[in-house]
């Protein structure tokens, strides 16, 4: 039976790839008691049904959901289609070096979902994920709000938790954001970071950290070059980005209204326009819900204008 693409089920996900990110991101939605209905695809479908399969084992351990390898008809009525399928970064590879080859992945998978009427919301998580989300907006012709990237979700997580070692502080109660370029490029708003409401310089000296500049440029540096170091032991990153997954379907499921450095289109803030970055934003039921442009220092907003024409260098290249 043709299903409503109208009626969205609003507890159910698709995974669209079953590699190392998919399968432990479905892992952890699986984990999160936030969906009762799981598809997995894949362009090799044995991958899909074996991790479906080894998924749904632990079920016992934890609620009942459906979760099985399904095809692109299984998802019309699902809430939320992530997108983590294509290649990923080699040793010697930056993210951007993957652009091409998971443009032209993106080419064939985003048809078959707005051929269909979709209505739940695209995340892409697959990289480079500012291009990719910024493709996937104009291929699919979806209203911005429906079509977000999962950013610097993870950059910034890794960043509130380098902080939080080094002050030696919950890393929840560290507010800083890295945006921009999920990527080379990408920035540490330094300016506006604070833990609890104290701004982070004083928190230093509170905590008797003198060294702040030479502090914030090696924590910067460590979350900037994260995955390359965590490539060059493990082949791949999968669980933190996992986790960044699971944060964003939160705030969407449960309509949190929570502020995340999704990727999502600029509109002329901070005098960028026309290209997908992170900056924080409103995450709700309705997806990206509106962006949160906050305070930059000068060289902040001067390094955000290089990281978004770096992410336009690209895009120029990709004829989007
Ligand atoms: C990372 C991948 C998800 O930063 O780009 O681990």
């Amino acid at each position: 039976m043709e299903k409503n693409c109208q009626e969205l089920n609003l507890r159910k996900v698709a995974m669209i790839g079953c590699g190392f990110v998919g399968s432990a991101s479905a892992f952890a939605l699986m984990q999160s008691g936030l969906f009762s209905e799981m598809v997995l695809i894949d362009a090799d479908m044995d991958r899909a049904d074996g991790e479906a399969m080894d998924i749904r084992h632990g079920l016992p351990f934890e609620r009942p959901m459906k979760i099985y390898a399904g095809d692109y008809d299984d998802i019309v009525d699902a809430a939320i289609i992530i997108i983590t399928a294509g290649a990923n970064q080699k040793p010697d590879e930056t993210r951007l070096d993957l652009v091409h080859k998971n443009v032209a992945i993106l080419r064939n998978i985003i048809p078959e979902i707005s051929k269909r009427g979709c209505q739940g919301i695209l995340l892409i998580v697959s990289n480079p994920v500012d291009i990719l989300t910024y493709a996937a907006l104009k291929i699919s012709g979806f209203p911005e709000n429906r079509v977000i990237g999962s950013g610097t979700v993870l950059d910034t997580s890794r960043l509130k938790y380098e902080i939080g070692e080094y002050l030696g502080v919950d890393s929840r109660s560290v507010h800083a954001f890295i945006i921009g370029e999920h990527g080379d490029s990408e920035i540490a708003a330094w300016s506006s970071a604070n833990v609890s409401g104290v701004p982070l310089r004083n928190f230093y000296e509170m905590r008797g950290r003198h060294k702040y500049e030479k502090a914030a440029e090696r924590i910067a540096d460590t979350v900037k070059n994260s995955a390359y170091e965590i490539i060059a032991k493990k082949k791949a990153t999968y669980y933190g980005i996992a986790m960044s997954v699971r944060r964003i379907c939160e705030a969407i499921v449960r309509d949190e209204k929570s502020i995340l450095p999704i990727s999502s289109r600029m509109h002329g803030e901070y005098g960028i326009d026309d290209v997908v970055l992170s900056m924080p934003a409103i995450v709700g039921k309705d997806g990206l819900e509106s962006l949160v442009p906050i305070d930059l220092d000068e060289k902040e907003q001067r390094n955000l204008k290089e990281s978004a024409d770096t992410l336009k260098e690209v895009l120029a290249d990709i004829d989007c």
